[in-house]
């Protein structure tokens, strides 16, 4: 093993460095040459590339974004785009492959290793947590915090106009970020994706909250089956007659900012992982973390497995409202 291929691939997520960082590191540490590739799979068929030091790793831990820089490569789904990456993996001599992002990235990587044969592994960073096989995703720690600190101030502002706030929060196919900072959010109540909308029973249940409660706070996936938060809000106002409504879309500050000290790690741990992995021969391989620990799992098996939230959050939630 003397040279490694890395790249952070579709939505980057805060986190994606510290792992670039630890990869590169490690690689160093281990005479392996760490080749960084430009905007994921795109700089592989463009074969922009630089071989990654340890000055270019140094005190990125706590950014956010990816120094590789990330991109959704349409051609890398092709075969002939697939054929030139794998031409440029040959011709610089990449003996492995370390690729950083989403279940797209993953489907990118296991269909490289099988017209490659080449080693892969996958690390999954995604601020969604959607990935089959691990507890979470490198970014999803910090984006939830991010989602938190946001619908605290639009407490503030929905408290003192007595209003009802629909707060578009990401997650095209999942509600992880939605639920999850629904529970710490102490929102009251929460659309999510894996679950199907019922409008009209949404409006009731706001007006038996909104008795009690001086505003109600409503986070809504951005996948929901009924639509965004503003498409909800109008949907829902012909039921509240006399409530003020508002919404409010997050958007893309759910993907920035400074990692969290669990993505920090997380992200540390799994690409030194990853390294160690490949030198002792494991490769097809998506790394995962239950709990505390570590381990792997075919990359076959993690993209060919939904991942959901556990949907028993949304039963809790049901019995923390305040109906008076
Ligand atoms: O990376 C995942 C994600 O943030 C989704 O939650 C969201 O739907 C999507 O990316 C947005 O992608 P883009 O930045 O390309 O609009």
């Amino acid at each position: 093993m003397k040279k490694i291929g890395i790249i952070t691939s579709g939505g980057d997520a805060p986190g994606m460095n510290a792992c670039v960082r630890a990869i590169t590191k490690y690689c160093l540490n281990n005479k392996i040459v760490p080749i960084g590739f430009r905007d994921g799979y795109k700089g592989v068929i463009e074969n922009d590339f630089c071989v990654l030091t340890f000055k270019d790793v140094n005190n990125i831990v706590q950014q956010g974004g990816t120094i590789l820089g990330t991109y959704r490569s349409e051609k890398f789904k092709t075969k002939e785009g697939r054929s030139i990456a794998i031409e440029n993996l040959r011709k610089n001599n990449i003996d492995a492959f370390i690729c950083i992002g989403g279940d797209g990235t993953f489907t990118g990587a296991s269909i490289l290793s099988k017209e490659m044969d080449i080693p892969v592994i996958g690390i999954p960073g995604t601020i969604d947590n959607d990935i089959y096989g691990t507890d979470h995703t490198i970014g999803y720690d910090t984006a939830l915090n991010t989602v938190v600190e946001a619908v605290d101030k639009i407490r503030d502002t929905a408290g003192s106009h007595k209003r009802i706030f629909f707060v578009e929060v990401m997650g095209r196919n999942a509600g992880f970020i939605a639920l999850n900072s629904a529970i710490a959010s102490g929102a009251e109540s929460v659309l999510i994706p894996e679950e199907v909308t019922d409008v009209k029973e949404v409006a009731l249940d706001l007006k038996r909250q909104n008795k009690g409660a001086k505003s109600s706070i409503v986070i809504v996936a951005e996948g929901d089956d009924e639509g965004g938060a503003k498409e909800i809000m109008s949907k829902i106002k012909p039921y509240m007659d006399g409530y003020s409504l508002r919404y409010s879309v997050l958007g893309h500050i759910q993907r920035g900012g400074r990692p969290s000290a669990f993505d920090r790690m997380l992200a540390t741990r799994m690409g030194a992982f990853a390294v160690e992995c490949l030198v002792k021969g494991i490769s097809g391989v998506m790394i995962g973390a239950k709990g505390d620990e570590l381990h792997t799992m075919s990359i076959h098996e993690a993209i060919h497995h939904l991942s959901s939230p556990d949907m028993s959050k949304l039963e809790m939630l049901s019995n923390l409202r305040t109906i008076s």
